[in-house]
C-alpha cells in the first residue's frame, strides 16, 4: 500500500514487501568465504548460508574454543580452526572476512592480502593512520580487492535513500546541500562483553564510522572537520580511554556541509529517534533513513498525486513513508523485531562477491575505506585540540593523494 499526504499532515505507511527470506540457489561461480572472529562474524556465516547467491561459507576461525564449538553445532559442514594460517592456506577460501577487535584489523588484512585473498573487513577498517597506510600498501602490493562492511549503507531504508539519489537529482528532491547523520547507542552491554572496546579503540572509529561514512558517501571528499567530544558517566565507569560522545561539523571539498554525531554512554532514546539516522537536505526536498525502525521517509515530487481521492491540491509537496520493518525483519533481523545485522552483512558480501565475479566496482572499496579512516582520525585530532583539522595532509600521509 502506498499513501501520500501533504507535508505536515499525518501519514499512512507503505509496506513494500520486497525483502523476503528464502535460501537463494547458489550461483555456480559463488565465492568461498572464510570468516575470522566469530562473534559478529557468526552473523555473516549465517547470512552467507541463508541469503547470499554469489558467496558461500566455507571456513571460520577464532581463538575461542567456545566460539568454534558454537559455530560447529550450528554449521557442521564448515572447516573451523583456531589457526588463521590454516584458514588462509585453504584454496576454497577466496574471500577472508575479518571481524576481530578494531586494533587487530590491519595485521589481519595484511596477512589475507599476502595470502592472495580478497578481503571483507568490518567497520572500522582500522583505528589508526598507521594501520590505514599498512592496509593500503598491502592492498596495492597484492593487487587484491577489499570491501569495508559499512553495514548501515546496506540496510533497506539506506539503500532506498541512495537509490533515489542514483536515479538522478535525488529522485526529484533536487541537489544535495547538507547531510545530518548520527549513531547513538547505550553501550554498557558491549563493555561487559568486549572489554577491548573501552581501552583499545576509540568511539570515533568504532561507532562514528557509520555516520562519517554516510556523510562522506554523499558529500564526496571532506576537506575539513571541526569536532568537539566528551566522556559520559557510563564511559568513565567502564574506563573508556578516549571519548564516547562526539559532535562533528564537516565541510566537503565542494563547499557542501554535513554533521555527524555519536553518543555511546546514553540511556534510552525517545521512541521518535532511531539509533542510526541519515537526513538528507536537498534543494527541492528532504529524506530520512532509519535503523532500527527500518523506515524511509521522504518528501515527494510535486504533482506525484495521492492514491485515491484527494481533498488537497495534488501539486502540493507530499510525504511518503516506506515502512520496511515487518516485511524486512525476517531478512534483516532473523525474525527478531529489532537487532543484529544478518541482512546487511549478507547484502554487502553478495555485492562484493558478485563484483569480483563480474569484474565490476563495488563500494566502499580499499581507497574509499582508507579515506574514511583519515576523516575519523581528523575528527579525533580536532576533538583533542579544539581546532579545525584539514583532511588533505592525512590523505597524503597514508599515500592516498
Ligand atoms: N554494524 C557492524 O557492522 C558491526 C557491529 C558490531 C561489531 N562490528 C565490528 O566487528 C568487530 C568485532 O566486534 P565484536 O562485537 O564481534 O567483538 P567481540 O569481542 O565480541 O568478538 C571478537 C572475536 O574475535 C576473536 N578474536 C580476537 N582475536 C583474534 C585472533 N587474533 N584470531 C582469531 N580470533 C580472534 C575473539 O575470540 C572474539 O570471538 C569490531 O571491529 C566491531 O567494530 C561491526
Amino acid at each position: 500500500m502506498s499513501t501520500k499526504q501533504p507535508v505536515g499532515a499525518g501519514f499512512i505507511t507503505e509496506i513494500p514487501g520486497t525483502v523476503a527470506l528464502g535460501r537463494p540457489a547458489k550461483d555456480p561461480r559463488a565465492k568461498g568465504v572464510g570468516v575470522l572472529g566469530l562473534h559478529e562474524g557468526r552473523t555473516l556465516l549465517i547470512g552467507l548460508e541463508t541469503r547470499c547467491r554469489y558467496a558461500r561459507a566455507v571456513a571460520g576461525c577464532d581463538l575461542s574454543v567456545e566460539k568454534l564449538d558454537a559455530s560447529r553445532a550450528e554449521m557442521p559442514g564448515l572447516c573451523l580452526t583456531a589457526d588463521y594460517g590454516e584458514m588462509l592456506a585453504r584454496p576454497d577460501v577466496d574471500i577472508v572476512a575479518i571481524y576481530t577487535p578494531d586494533a587487530l584489523h590491519a595485521g589481519h588484512v595484511e596477512r589475507a592480502f599476502e595470502a592472495g585473498k580478497d578481503v571483507i573487513c568490518t567497520k572500522p577498517l582500522t583505528n589508526s593512520l598507521e594501520g590505514a597506510k599498512r592496509i593500503l600498501d598491502a592492498g596495492r602490493r597484492s593487487g587484491r580487492r577489499l570491501l569495508v562492511g559499512q553495514s548501515t549503507r546496506f540496510f533497506e531504508p539506506f539503500r532506498r535513500q541512495r537509490a533515489l539519489l542514483e536515479r538522478g537529482g535525488h529522485g526529484g528532491l533536487g541537489a544535495i546541500e547538507m547531510i545530518d547523520a548520527h549513531y547513538i547507542h547505550r553501550m554498557d552491554w558491549y563493555y561487559r562483553k568486549s572489554p577491548w572496546v573501552a581501552t583499545d579503540t576509540d568511539w570515533v572509529f568504532l561507532g562514528l564510522s557509520h555516520p562519517i561514512d554516510l556523510v562522506r558517501w554523499y558529500l564526496g571528499r571532506i576537506a575539513t572537520v571541526h569536532a568537539v567530544g566528551g566522556k559520559s558517566a557510563m564511559g568513565a565507569q567502564f574506563g573508556v580511554a578516549g571519548r564516547d560522545m562526539y559532535l562533528v561539523n564537516c565541510v566537503a571539498a565542494d563547499g557542501r556541509i554535513g554533521r555527524a554525531m555519536g553518543h555511546y554512554g546514553c540511556h534510552e532514546l525517545p521512541t521518535a529517534r532511531n539509533c542510526i539516522e541519515c537526513v538528507i537536505y536537498a534543494s527541492g526536498g528532504s529524506s530520512l533513513a532509519q535503523y532500527h525502525d527500518a523506515k524511509f521517509i521522504r518528501t515527494a515530487e510535486a504533482g506525484a498525486g495521492p492514491v485515491g481521492a484527494s481533498s488537497f491540491d495534488p501539486g502540493e509537496l507530499m510525504e511518503v513513508t516506506e515502512d520496511c520493518l515487518y516485511a524486512g525483519r525476517q531478512y534483516y533481523f532473523n525474525s527478531e523485531v529489532h537487532g543484529m545485522h544478518y541482512g546487511e552483512f549478507a547484502n554487502y558480501a553478495d555485492t562484493f562477491a558478485k563484483a569480483l565475479i563480474e569484474g565490476t566496482p563495488a563500494s566502499p572499496e580499499l581507497e574509499e575505506g582508507v579515506e574514511t579512516v583519515c576523516v575519523m582520525e581528523a575528527v579525533r585530532r580536532s576533538a583533542e585540540t579544539g581546532r579545525v583539522v584539514e583532511v588533505g595532509p592525512l590523505l597524503a600521509e597514508v599515500g592516498l593523494v
